[in-house]
């Protein structure tokens, strides 16, 4: 479904991403995680053809994303859901105007199915009666999942997530993570979470993908990425739980209210 294919990128001669190769199957969610300004954000920006290569392609079913133009270009796009780093809303904007923004943008629903589709995705993401309100009127978490509503209100085959809980209390987090998980088993899109929810991110989904130094040091199902025996997969690992465990390895474990505390 989505193939990137040794993609290079580099800004004023800092090499960020130096030979990405990565492959997602259809209906598969991944995690993209790493430290930061490894180019997490740059590579999910190539995905989404907001980045040109240097060198190297994306493939969206088989179509190269950076080559397509007019009318496949926008056909690619309309397949596509992006909830950028921050998931801003548009502050002057209701709730409902900011949900509705992508349809009449990029399609030419009309206005009574476009407040069906609007209603039904605030619905989706439990935000139904908040339709009026600003996004100043609401919580950082209620602000997520407007977002949230935003992208998927095109229904997307392909859906970007980027830092979908960073800034946000745990418990709400790990709400914002338990939405995707089930949207995503409703409309089986496929997806890249760019996340430092590690390891609670595990739980949802199908793979790991770790960016270090410009290229993908290790991708691996979540249990398998936990036991991995390599060096920076270790230290990445450690670093995030916060407690290796001196005798053994990195044990899978699902998480809970408790953890995230
Ligand atoms: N548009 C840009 N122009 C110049 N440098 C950029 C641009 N976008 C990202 N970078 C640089 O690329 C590196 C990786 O950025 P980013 O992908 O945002 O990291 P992260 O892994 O934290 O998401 C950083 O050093 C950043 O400064
Ligand atoms: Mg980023």
């Amino acid at each position: 479904m989505i193939s990137i294919e040794d993609l290079h990128k580099s800004f004023n001669g800092n090499a960020v991403l130096k030979g990405v190769s990565l492959e997602i199957p259809k209906g598969e969610v991944i995690a993209l995680i790493g430290g930061s300004r490894q180019g997490k954000s740059v590579l999910l920006k190539h995905v989404a053809g907001l980045m040109k290569p240097d060198k190297g392609r994306v493939l969206v079913n088989g179509n190269d994303i950076a080559s397509s133009r007019g009318k496949y270009l926008n056909a690619l796009r309309a397949k596509l859901g992006f909830l950028f780093q921050g998931g801003a809303l548009f502050d002057s904007m209701t709730v409902f105007e900011n949900v509705a923004f992508p349809l009449k943008e990029k399609t030419r629903t009309a206005k009574r199915e476009i407040r069906d589709r609007v209603l039904k995705e605030l619905s989706n993401v439990g935000l139904s009666g908040s339709e009026d309100k600003f996004p100043s009127q609401i919580s950082g978490g209620m602000v997520k999942r407007a977002a949230l509503a935003r992208a998927l209100v095109v229904d997307p085959e392909i859906m970007l997530f980027d830092e979908p809980t960073t800034g946000l209390d745990p418990l709400i987090g790990l709400s914002i993570l338990k939405l995707i998980d089930a949207i995503h088993r409703e409309l089986g899109f496929t997806g890249v979470i760019v996340t430092h929810e590690v390891p609670r991110v595990f739980d949802i989904v199908d793979r790991v993908a770790f960016l270090k130094d410009g290229t993908v040091s290790a991708y691996d199902e979540p249990e398998k990425f936990m036991a991995s025996p390599k060096p920076e997969v270790k230290e990445f690992l450690d670093g995030s739980l916060g407690r290796p465990d001196p005798d053994g390895p990195a044990i899978f474990r699902p998480c809970n209210v408790e953890e995230s505390k």
